[in-house]
C-alpha cells in the first residue's frame, strides 16, 4: 500500500513539473506574505502612492498553506518568505510553522529588525539560512536610508543569527552615493565572521527614483576590490543570482548580484506569489495570474500555475530590450518592490 502511494506521488510530480517554453524548470517559489514594512527604504518603497493592502485581499494562513502545497506538488523544493517585511505579519509564526512542515527548504528575506523576537521560533523549525538587508555600516547613513533609528538592533541581530548557527547572506543595495565608500568596511567584516555579503546592482521598480546612471555595476565594484585585496572566484550554485568571491584568508565571502549589467535569466528557476495571491512569473514581468481568486473560487490551481509558467518571457520580463541603459524607470510596467518582495 505504501509503495503504491509512493509511486503515485512520483508519477504526479514528473508529469506536472513546471517547465517553461525555454526549458527552464521552476523549483523555487518566493511567497510575499505582506506588503507592509516597518522601514521606509527609498529604493524599495515609493514615497507617494503607497496604500496598504486591505486584509480581505491578502492571503490568509490557510490560503498560503494551500498555495504552497500546490506548488510543492508540482516540483517546488524551496520556498522563500518575503514581504514587504515578512516578520511584521502578526501570524508569521503560524505561517512559518506550517510551511516548515512541508518538507522543502525554507528561507526568509528580512530587514532584520524583528529577528531577535523570532530566534526561538527559528530554532524550533530548524531554519538553516536567512537573507538580511543592510545597506550601510554607518549608523547615521543607515538611519537616513531606512527612515528608522535601527542600525544597532539590526547589526546586533545579524550577530545573534550567526551565534545561533544560522547562515546569513547580507544584502547590500549598491547605492550610487554610498557603495564605493562602504565596500571596504563590508569586505573587512568577512575577515572574522562567516558572513556572506552580496552587493546588488540598483534595479528599477515603480516609484523608486531609478535612473540608469545611478547603477554601479559589479565590474566597477570588482575593479575597486581587486586594487586592494587578493581575491579568488568561488563556484556558484546552479541557479544562483549571486557571483561569489572570497578574500584570501577571510572566513566569509562576498558576491555581486548583476541583474542590470549581466542578467542570469537563462538559469532562472523562480516563481513568485504576491501577498494578494497573484503569480508573477518574473521579477520584472508585468503579467500577473490570479491564484488566490482561483483558490477562493474553487478552481484548479495547477491550471493557473501552468498558465503563468508558459507565459514567462526569456529575459527580464520582456521589458529590457536594448539593455538597461536604454530604459527609463517609467517605461517599465511593474509593481513597486515593496509589493513584490524581491
Ligand atoms: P537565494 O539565492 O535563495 O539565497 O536568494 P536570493 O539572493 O535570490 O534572494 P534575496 O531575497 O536575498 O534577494 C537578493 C536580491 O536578488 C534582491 O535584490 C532580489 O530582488 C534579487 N533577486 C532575487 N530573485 C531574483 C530573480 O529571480 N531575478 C533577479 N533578477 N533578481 C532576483
Ligand atoms: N534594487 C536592488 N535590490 C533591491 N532590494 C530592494 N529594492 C531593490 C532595488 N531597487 C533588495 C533588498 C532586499 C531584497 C529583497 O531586495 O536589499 O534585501
Ligand atoms: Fe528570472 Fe525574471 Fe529574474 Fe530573469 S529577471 S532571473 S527571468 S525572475
Amino acid at each position: 500500500m505504501r509503495l503504491k502511494t509512493k509511486l503515485l506521488h512520483r508519477v504526479n510530480t514528473t508529469t506536472t513539473i513546471l517547465t517553461d517554453h525555454f526549458g527552464r524548470i521552476h523549483s523555487y517559489l518566493r511567497i510575499s506574505i505582506t506588503e507592509s514594512c516597518n522601514f521606509r527604504c527609498s529604493y524599495c518603497m515609493p514615497t507617494n502612492d503607497y496604500h496598504c493592502l486591505p486584509s480581505a485581499q491578502q492571503m490568509g494562513v490557510d490560503e498560503i498553506e494551500s498555495i504552497a502545497k500546490a506548488f510543492v506538488g508540482m516540483g517546488v523544493s524551496k520556498i522563500r518568505l518575503t514581504g514587504g517585511e515578512p516578520l511584521v505579519r502578526r501570524d508569521f509564526a503560524d505561517i512559518l510553522r506550517r510551511l516548515s512542515a512541508l518538507g522543502v527548504e525554507i528561507s526568509i528575506t528580512t530587514n532584520g529588525f524583528l529577528v531577535d523576537k523570532f530566534l526561538p521560533l527559528f530554532r524550533e523549525v530548524g531554519l538553516r539560512s536567512l537573507n538580511l538587508s543592510l545597506d550601510s555600516l554607518d549608523k547615521a547613513r543607515f538611519d537616513r536610508i531606512t527612515g528608522r533609528n535601527a542600525f544597532d538592533r539590526v547589526w546586533g541581530n545579524a550577530l545573534k543569527l550567526l551565534d545561533a548557527g544560522i547562515r546569513v547572506k547580507m544584502n547590500t543595495v549598491a547605492l550610487h552615493d554610498t557603495v564605493m565608500d562602504e565596500l571596504p568596511r563590508f569586505l573587512d567584516l568577512t575577515k572574522g565572521l562567516p558572513l556572506h555579503v552580496r552587493f546588488i546592482e540598483f534595479m528599477p521598480f515603480a516609484g523608486n527614483g531609478w535612473e540608469h546612471h545611478k547603477v554601479i555595476t559589479a565590474a566597477q565594484m570588482l575593479a575597486m576590490v581587486q586594487e586592494r585585496y587578493d581575491i579568488v572566484k568561488l563556484k556558484d550554485e546552479p541557479h544562483a543570482t549571486a557571483k561569489k568571491y572570497k578574500i584570501v584568508g577571510h572566513e566569509g565571502t562576498f558576491a555581486f548580484i548583476t541583474t542590470m549589467s549581466e542578467h542570469f535569466c537563462g538559469s532562472c528557476n523562480r516563481l513568485r506569489v504576491t501577498a494578494d495571491g497573484k503569480i508573477k512569473n518574473c521579477l520584472f514581468g508585468k503579467d500577473e495570474f490570479d491564484l488566490l481568486g482561483a483558490l477562493r473560487g474553487g478552481e484548479d490551481l495547477a491550471q493557473v500555475i501552468h498558465q503563468a509558467v508558459k507565459a514567462k518571457h526569456p529575459v527580464m520580463g520582456g521589458q529590457f530590450a536594448g539593455g538597461y541603459t536604454q530604459r527609463q524607470a517609467e517605461s517599465i510596467e511593474n509593481r513597486s518592490m515593496v509589493k513584490i518582495g524581491g
